[in-house]
């Protein structure tokens, strides 16, 4: 007897050919663009952040905000051009919540971070960068693909296949403390990390 039933063909958006129609979770609907990310295809160091703020959804790129600036700030100290380098994120629309009339960054839940490892993974295999330098928790995690902890993975480089990762502070880390002096040694933390990352890409 002939089976009846039609193929399963994936649920809509499953698989999508562009970030604009990406349905894989609910964070487009608030989101101005998704936001992919950028650098040479040849770059030998990928940087993931976790999710574009508002200046990136509003931009269409990632960091290109005030830790964005930090960032730069950081590879300035390293001796690294931003254009060698290639910037995304483990997560590629902004998550808010609105409070008054500005739009509060909100940490991804675990299942849009593992909704958004189908286009980190594309990232992956397009650049195939020998180091990898993961800036804060959610992007760490999203590489090992546990819940680690941050502490485990700081300063110390660990083998993942063929790459190198190095795990270092989220530069929005810098923008929340007041202290200046502590500011700088977050900062030179991460110029450190990138400054590392350079050595294991040469
Ligand atoms: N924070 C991130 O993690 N990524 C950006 O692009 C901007 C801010």
């Amino acid at each position: 007897m002939q089976d009846a039933t039609p193929p399963r063909s994936p649920p809509r958006g499953d698989t999508p050919a562009t970030l604009d129609e990406c349905r894989r979770c609910d964070l487009w609907r608030n989101a101005t663009h998704g936001v992919p990310g950028s650098g040479p295809r040849s770059a030998r160091i990928m940087l993931i952040g976790e999710q574009p703020g508002d200046q990136e959804d509003l931009a269409g790129q990632a960091f290109v905000g005030p830790a964005g600036r930090i960032l730069d700030q950081a590879l300035a100290r390293a001796g690294v051009a931003r254009d060698e380098v290639y910037v995304t994120n483990a997560v590629k629309h902004f998550k808010w919540i609105p409070r008054g009339k500005r739009r509060m960054h909100k940490t991804p839940a675990q299942r849009e971070v593992d909704a958004c490892l189908y286009w980190l993974d594309q990232e992956l295999d397009r650049i195939r960068p020998p180091v990898i330098v993961t800036l804060g928790a959610t992007a760490l995690r999203a590489m090992v693909r546990r819940p680690v902890r941050m502490q485990d993975y700081l300063d110390q480089p660990v083998r993942l296949g063929e790459a190198w990762l190095l795990a270092t502070w989220h530069p929005s880390y810098a923008l929340r403390v007041n202290d200046a002096a502590e500011r700088d040694s977050v900062i030179a933390a991460i110029a450190n990390a990138i400054a590392r990352a350079r050595k294991l890409a040469s």
